[in-house]
């Protein structure tokens, strides 16, 4: 695969779950580096939507999000024509290589991860066992592709060990068949926190709105929702212990315009809250403006967006085809 053989360039893979609009959060805590991450890398990166129906919809709800989320992909600046960009069902190999590696994954490991734990007290009403086996497919996503990185935030790291120790122990049994991978660390992004209490991430599944600003909300929706972010009584505009809402704010401006804290400090110095959020609110609004120009751009092409994924496929598809028809060998599956 010519975008897999060049030596000097690691293999670099995600898939990124399409359960709803990525936040400000994502953004500059990831996205925003994705640029220069696919630069430097050979790039797989793929709508995980296997895993999504672990949590019940509504079909038409499923493929709207999972080509809402493939489309936000290319917009952050994923390249279809050097990076492979994909839907994961698109590649049913994940689906066998998932089912394989379930036969070499205790229960008692899966067991362990808290995301199944966490995950299965909230959706108490559908605990599938597609949610317990989830970090099992997503250790096939990863080995499929021989990836050498994975980007992962906080609550991902358990599964990427999951997946290097069934790796592991299949290489152990049949010699080397799987790279482990390793996290990739990027550029440091920054954690941004909840707009309505900043003690808490800024997440997409927040059930209040006002906490977490969308990549596609509108100016105006942004405006509000800067204004109406939590701070403190103070009125004065610096970093520091008591002051959760205004260092998040602080933080947000400063990713958006590059200005240091300090910087930002004098700026407002003398002045309100009220001038400090309204310049938040521009300098938010003009980073995402450009993404969700682009964004809207794609998604309003559906034959490009389908050509794309046609050809992504296909490429993911070449290199997974490999993975699991030597997988399959070793394993003594009969081959005719
Ligand atoms: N579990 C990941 C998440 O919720 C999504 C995911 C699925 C993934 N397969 C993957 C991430 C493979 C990295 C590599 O964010």
């Amino acid at each position: 695969m010519e975008n897999v053989s060049n030596d000097s360039k690691k293999v670099v893979l995600s898939l990124v779950q399409a359960s709803g609009t990525p936040t400000l959060g994502n953004y500059l805590g990831a996205f925003k580096n994705w640029h220069e991450m696919a630069e430097d890398n050979d790039c797989i990166f793929g709508v995980a939507d296997l895993h999504a129906i672990t949590v019940r919809s509504k079909p038409a709800d499923l493929r709207r999000r999972s080509i809402e989320m493939y489309a936000m992909l290319l917009a952050l600046g994923l390249n279809p024509d050097k990076n492979i960009v994909f839907l994961q069902s698109h590649v049913q190999e994940h689906a066998l290589l998932g089912w394989i590696l379930n036969c070499y994954t205790q229960f008692g490991e899966a067991s362990r991860m808290t995301q199944f734990k966490d995950k299965s007290t909230r959706h108490a009403d559908n605990v599938n066992v597609g949610l317990f086996t989830y970090p099992i497919l997503m250790a096939a996503d990863i080995l499929l592709y021989n990836a050498d990185m994975v980007p992962v935030g906080d609550d991902q790291k358990q599964h990427l060990e999951i997946a290097r120790n069934i790796a592991a122990r299949f290489n152990g049994i049949y010699g080397d068949v799987f790279k482990l991978p390793e996290p990739y660390i990027g550029r440091h992004g920054a954690k941004i926190l909840s707009l309505q209490e900043p003690e808490k991430k800024m997440s997409k599944s927040d059930p209040n709105v006002k906490a977490f600003i969308s990549l596609t909300d509108p100016t105006d929706v942004i405006v509000k929702k800067i204004k109406g972010a939590v701070t403190d009584s103070e009125a004065r505009v610096y970093y520091g212990e008591g002051k959760a809402g205004i260092n998040n704010l602080m933080t947000i401006y400063s990713c958006c315009t590059g200005k240091g804290m300090d910087d930002i400090e004098r700026e407002f110095e003398g002045k309100g809250y009220g001038d400090f959020k309204a310049a938040v609110a521009e300098a938010v609004a003009e980073e995402l403006r450009p993404l969700r120009e682009e964004y809207e751009r794609i998604l309003g092409d559906k034959a490009y967006i389908e050509k794309c994924a046609a050809e992504g496929a296909d490429k993911a598809r070449a290199i997974a085809r490999r993975t699991v028809r030597k997988v399959m060998k070793k394993v003594g599956f009969y081959q005719i």
